[in-house]
């Protein structure tokens, strides 16, 4: 049983949230079998080969102010998409569109040992459009930390180039990216938690005109291996929800942070948040569902899940109650199914964490089954769920 396959890229931290401009990053992450994500399955993914956007039917269909960014989904629990640095371009890039971090960082080519093996690396030298800056560039994780200089450069990403970002050049990957069907990671909070307290690519791209609404949109699919999946930046596709968006107010621009007032299960609450006030976080990077220490009666309540995936249809639906709107979300979407040894295995996708955090963490579980909107064109920033259309 691949338990231990679940990925989590959380952006957890150990901040009070009066001190949330000085947040120390740090990351949570479970390790896959060192088997997983060989070149070879890479390659079968098409990750290796550059896409150029044209083939995207998807991005075909946009407009010039807006960027199309497919994703490629691996297990259910990581999408990585491409994207190139520099001029002339470097790349691709593998990186996760993590809503949950806020810096972009790649290998650089000066990254030497196991961890950047087999990574694509970014040579400064080679770009005539690169602006050094001389800042050290450093981001802790859990199980270790990413660790370079920091430098200015156009990034191109889902089919727009975006001027003079600020990105890590990482010399040193903590171990656990050695098996990580990824380069990089591409973060899209706030401003307020980055590391090196620059805009995020969706920032600049707002700041330099390059889109012309400030926000961008997710949709994940939930088939293993396929690449319906994306990120849209400055657009709404319509195509990929049902109904109306519901859009909740951000509270504190650092994640993207909304309230939470309840857990229900088959619409019994088994969490009340109405004293403590429960702090959702709606995080692309994170795999699973996580929920504060403390929490532990809510994952009781639900039946176990049988590891040959025989019992989703009689397990219990969910309820998120955020910003005063109930989110459903049926087992289908909470059960993590893993198809890649031929043989389906299942495993609950919600887990409870024994780090002290304040937040609950609304993983890729819970964006399977809702299309998300990130916008900051509005006063608060406000995040829009709707149920997802699966093509
Ligand atoms: C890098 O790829 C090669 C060839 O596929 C493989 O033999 C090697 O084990 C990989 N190294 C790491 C650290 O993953
Ligand atoms: C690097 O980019 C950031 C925005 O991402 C900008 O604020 C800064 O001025 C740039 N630095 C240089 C040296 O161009
Ligand atoms: C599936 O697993 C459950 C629990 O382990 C077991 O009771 C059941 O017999 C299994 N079903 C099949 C078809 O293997
Ligand atoms: C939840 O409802 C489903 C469908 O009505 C039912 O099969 C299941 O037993 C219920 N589970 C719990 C934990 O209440």
């Amino acid at each position: 049983m691949r338990t231990a396959a679940v990925l989590v890229v959380i952006a957890l931290a150990a901040i009070a949230l009066a001190e949330h401009a000085h947040a120390e990053r740090m990351y949570l992450r479970k390790h896959r079998p060192a088997s997983s994500f060989t070149s070879l399955q890479r390659r079968q993914l098409g990750l290796d080969a550059p896409r150029s956007l044209a083939a995207s039917k998807h991005a075909s269909l946009l407009g010039a102010d807006v960027g199309a960014q497919p994703l490629v989904n691996y297990d259910d629990e990581v999408w990585v998409g491409d994207i190139y640095l520099g001029t002339p371009t470097q790349g691709p890039f593998s990186v996760v569109f993590d809503t949950g971090s806020s810096d972009l960082f790649v290998p650089s080519v000066n990254c030497g040992g196991e961890a950047c093996a087999n990574k694509t690396r970014f040579s400064a030298v080679k770009s005539s459009s690169y602006i050094p800056n001389g800042k050290p560039f450093y981001v802790v994780y859990g199980t270790g930390y990413v660790a370079g200089t920091e430098g200015n450069d156009t990034v191109s990403v889902g089919g727009l180039q975006v001027p003079d970002v600020a990105f890590g050049e990482a010399d040193v990957l903590a171990k656990f990216f050695e098996n990580e069907p990824l380069d990089g990671i591409l973060g899209l909070a706030f401003q307020d938690i980055s590391t090196v307290h620059n805009p995020t690519v969706a920032d600049r791209m707002a700041q330099t005109g390059v889109i012309s609404s400030n926000m961008f949109s997710f949709y994940l699919s939930s088939t293993d291996g396929d690449k319906t999946s994306f990120v849209d930046f400055g657009h709404i596709d319509s195509n990929y929800y049902t109904g109306k968006i519901t859009y909740v107010n951000v509270f504190i621009s650092s994640y993207w942070l909304i309230g939470m007032q309840s857990i229900s299960i088959n619409g019994t609450k088994v969490h009340d948040c109405a004293l403590d006030y429960c702090l959702g976080v709606i995080d692309t990077g994170t795999s699973i569902i996580a929920l504060p220490y403390g929490n532990k009666a809510v994952v009781d309540a639900i039946p176990p899940v049988f590891a040959n995936c025989t019992n989703i249809a009689t397990l219990p639906t969910l309820t998120f109650t955020l910003g005063g709107h109930p989110f459903d979300l049926s087992p289908e979407y909470y059960v993590i199914r893993d198809t890649s040894t031929g043989t389906p295995q299942c495993v609950l996708g919600i887990e409870v964490l024994v780090e002290t955090t304040p937040f609950y963490i609304l993983g890729d579980p819970f964006l399977r089954a809702y299309f998300s909107v990130y916008d900051k064109s509005t006063t608060p920033p406000r995040v829009g769920l709707a149920p997802s259309r699966h093509p």
